[in-house]
């Protein structure tokens, strides 16, 4: 669609030029034009035009009227001539008469805009017949329609407003080529982006695997100073949180408290470091005092684990893995009762008592699983919390002994998302 808003006639008796106006959408600047001169170093031409008539005289008369502005003329007597003008010198604009012998100015103008439809069109004509105006619209998708004789002012203003409306399309069709542009650079730099996240969040991801490693690494080799003070409960300390894992597990608890048990079950009983080496490596039976002694070692642990910020959840766990669950007086240090006991401790009560029983000790031998059933059946609900001595005996049904073989490889990582 041509970019007209609207068609007046001009009074014939003003001595102004007569005709059809059709006023293009942009404002356009009437102060007469300069030279085009240099734009960013480049040298820019003066804007041409291409006058297209049959009759020599008009050329002519045309030619004497912009001899002194900024613009270059060509002139062509038929649209032959003028085509090849056009793909020589490439005007702007191109203003044409409509009654031609070889093609109409109309038909010359459909011409033109198939093949050249940034340059801007007008007619030139001494026939004001109305047909013809809507032809050249409809078919040419003209600028302008002017009438002879033309107005020598107004024509230049004319060709000025077509100049500026040539450069404004020129610009806006420049300004879409750097959008898009500048889109296609952007849509680049956004899957660089992407990439450089993925690759960035691969590494992060790299290091705190790492970070866990040396996270877990620690605390085994907490746990395995505190088992090494005797030779009999070396390996204790990490069997505990094996079998306090899978117990948690079968109890369907969720995998923060899984890892909590872990970790809790690995370092319950740091707290012994604390204790004189004598009466945790003394091969008889404690007497009344050492008992004591010892039984300060939930406490210990806590305290020893307290200032460790990431280890916060695990210290009440370590503090009351000795408290029993109907919170007698054998249970220590608190005599928390059911719930108040944290659940990671009452799990590792049962897997800690499975792990001393079907071990040697330098009192006794490892002691069968069926007394150990029998065992955890005869304190269900006094000593232990009655759902996690049932989540074992569940393992123990499914697992048989193998549940308590020594020498198992375990990833905690590994086991949760198993
Ligand atoms: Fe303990």
């Amino acid at each position: 669609m041509p970019c007209f808003l609207t068609v007046r006639w001009s009074r014939a008796d003003t001595g102004s030029m007569r005709g059809i106006w059709i006023a293009p959408v942009p404002t356009i600047n009437l102060a007469p034009r300069k030279a085009r001169g240099i734009v960013e170093g480049v040298p820019v031409q003066n804007h041409t035009v291409l006058f297209v008539d049959d009759e020599v005289n008009i050329l002519k008369a045309l030619q004497r009227l912009l001899r002194n502005e900024p613009i270059d003329v060509l002139t062509a007597s038929n649209p032959s001539e003028a085509f090849e003008l056009i793909e020589r010198a490439g005007p702007q604009v191109i203003v044409t008469d409509q009654r031609m012998p070889e093609m109409s100015g109309v038909d010359f103008l459909a011409s033109v805009r198939d093949r050249h439809n940034d340059v801007v069109r007008m007619m030139l004509t001494g026939y004001t017949d109305m047909t013809i105006a809507v032809e050249a619209i409809n078919k040419g998708e003209i600028y302008r329609l002017i009438t002879k004789p033309w107005n020598d002012e107004e024509l230049k203003a004319t060709l000025r407003q077509a100049f500026d409306h040539y450069d404004l399309k020129a610009e806006i069709k420049r300004l879409n080529s750097v959008t898009r542009e500048q889109n296609f650079k952007l849509q680049d730099m956004n899957k660089n982006l992407e990439e450089k996240v993925r690759e960035r969040t691969k590494q992060l991801d790299g290091k705190n695997t790492e970070l866990r490693t040396a996270y877990i690494q620690t605390i085994r080799a907490l746990a395995e100073a505190i088992d090494a003070k005797d030779a009999y409960t070396r390996g204790h300390s990490e069997r505990v949180a094996v079998y306090a894992s899978r117990i948690a597990r079968e109890m369907s608890l969720r995998t923060e408290l899984i890892e909590r048990v872990y970790f809790a079950g690995l370092l319950h009983d740091v707290g012994k470091i604390g204790i004189p080496d004598a009466i945790i490596t003394k091969p008889d039976r404690l007497n009344e005092e050492e008992y004591k002694e010892i039984m300060r070692h939930p406490e210990i642990g806590a305290k020893i684990l307290e200032p460790v910020e990431f280890l916060r959840s695990v210290v009440p766990c370590v503090r009351h893995h000795h408290e029993w669950y109907d919170g007698c007086s054998a249970g220590y240090p608190d005599r928390l009762a059911g719930d108040q006991i944290p659940l990671p401790s009452r799990v590792i009560v049962v897997a800690d008592t499975v792990e001393a029983m079907t071990s040697d000790r330098p009192y006794r031998k490892a002691l069968p699983i069926d007394v150990v059933v029998k065992e955890l059946h005869k304190y269900s609900g006094t000593q232990f919390d009655p759902v996690v001595v049932d989540a074992f005996l569940k393992l123990l049904e499914e697992e048989g002994e193998s549940f308590i073989s020594k020498d198992q490889k375990f990833d905690i990582y590994a086991f949760i998302e198993g």
